[in-house]
């Protein structure tokens, strides 16, 4: 297949480009600076959040594109991390819905957030679950509705809400291995919140099963089916680094230092991947323990 990806340079994107290369298939990337080139792909497109993209020639479209949400969320930061979303995936959508439809992509897959569900304790979270509050859930709720409507052109559509993403490369893995190895590690908060981590090549894979499997529809949650207590976490990392964690970064310190923002530390989700799980897909990476084993290996 052509597969189109938005974000093809960035973390995401850079694994999801690898494996479909691996698998066979030629991409066709998307950049706000498409003259730069981007390792593997076929051609590089231009992207932008005010103008819809050219699609022609593509079979699927997996869309990663968005400003990070890392940095303090100043009313600019805001503005951007939504916009980039919501705007950018209607400009996608528009143009799926004006092309042709003989030569229209047949599945778009669209990337989301497990913020989608806000702040919500020890309660296990399937694909079915409510949403919930919070600048993150409207972001990643604004952000689905703008893909789902990529369905009345005829469209397959899949919103992979993504957990913490670890990985080699980018994301929070090199911040996590660096204040771990040091020693530095910790408990945030009372530890008691959960963190539903997932394994880069997992992502990259469930994103590709996705988009060439007309099987796979709607909302999938694309994270590890072990999610873990921030406690846990700790004592892996720890463990698996053989370092001390000692040193609790209690929560109040990181609302001062991080204001809104720490609520991506602080709140709790305990993510089920329910859909992927149905299907039959199985995680090359299912424990905690096997992936940091892997990354710390690589
Ligand atoms: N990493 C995670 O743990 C995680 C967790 C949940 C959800 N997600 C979601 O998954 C997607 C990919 O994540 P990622 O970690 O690969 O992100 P990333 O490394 O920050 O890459 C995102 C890409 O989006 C483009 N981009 C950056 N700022 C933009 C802006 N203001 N407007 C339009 N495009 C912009 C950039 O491509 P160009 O510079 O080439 O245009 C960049 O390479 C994102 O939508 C993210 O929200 C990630």
């Amino acid at each position: 297949m052509v597969i189109g990806i938005t974000g093809a340079t960035g973390f995401v994107g850079r694994h999801v480009s690898a494996l479909a290369l691996t698998q066979g298939h030629e991409v066709v990337a998307f950049s706000r600076q498409p003259t730069a080139p981007v390792a593997g792909a076929r051609e590089v497109r231009s992207w932008s959040a005010d103008t819809p993209p050219d699609l022609s020639g593509l079979d699927a479209v997996i869309h990663l594109a968005g400003a990070s949400v890392l940095g303090l969320w100043t009313r600019k930061k805001r503005e951007a991390i939504r916009s980039s979303r919501v705007l950018g995936t209607r400009q996608l959508v528009a143009a799926l819905h004006q092309s042709p439809s003989q030569s229209r992509p047949t599945s778009f897959v669209c990337a989301s957030a497990i913020g989608f569900y806000g702040n919500r304790g020890d309660e296990e979270l399937t694909e079915s679950s409510a949403p919930g509050t919070g600048f993150l859930a409207d972001v990643t709720q604004a952000w689905e509705v703008e893909a789902l409507r990529a369905q009345a052109a005829g469209v397959r559509v899949v919103c992979g809400r993504i957990g913490l993403v670890l990985g080699s490369g980018g994301g929070a893995w090199p911040i996590l291995h660096t204040v771990f190895r040091s020693g530095l590690g910790g408990r945030l908060g009372s530890g008691r919140q959960w963190t539903s981590w997932v394994h880069v090549n997992d992502v990259a894979r469930l994103l590709l099963t996705a988009a060439t499997h007309p099987q796979w529809h709607g909302v999938m949650n694309v994270v590890s089916p072990h999610p873990v207590t921030n406690t846990e976490l700790t004592r892996t990392l720890a463990q698996s680094l053989h370092r001390p964690a000692i040193l609790p970064v209690p929560a109040p310190l990181l609302k001062t230092l991080l204001r809104d923002q720490a609520g991506l530390f602080l709140d709790s989700q305990r993510v089920t991947p329910k859909v992927a799980l149905d299907h039959g897909f199985t995680h090359s990476f299912p424990t905690l323990h096997t992936a940091v084993k892997n990354l710390i290996g690589n």
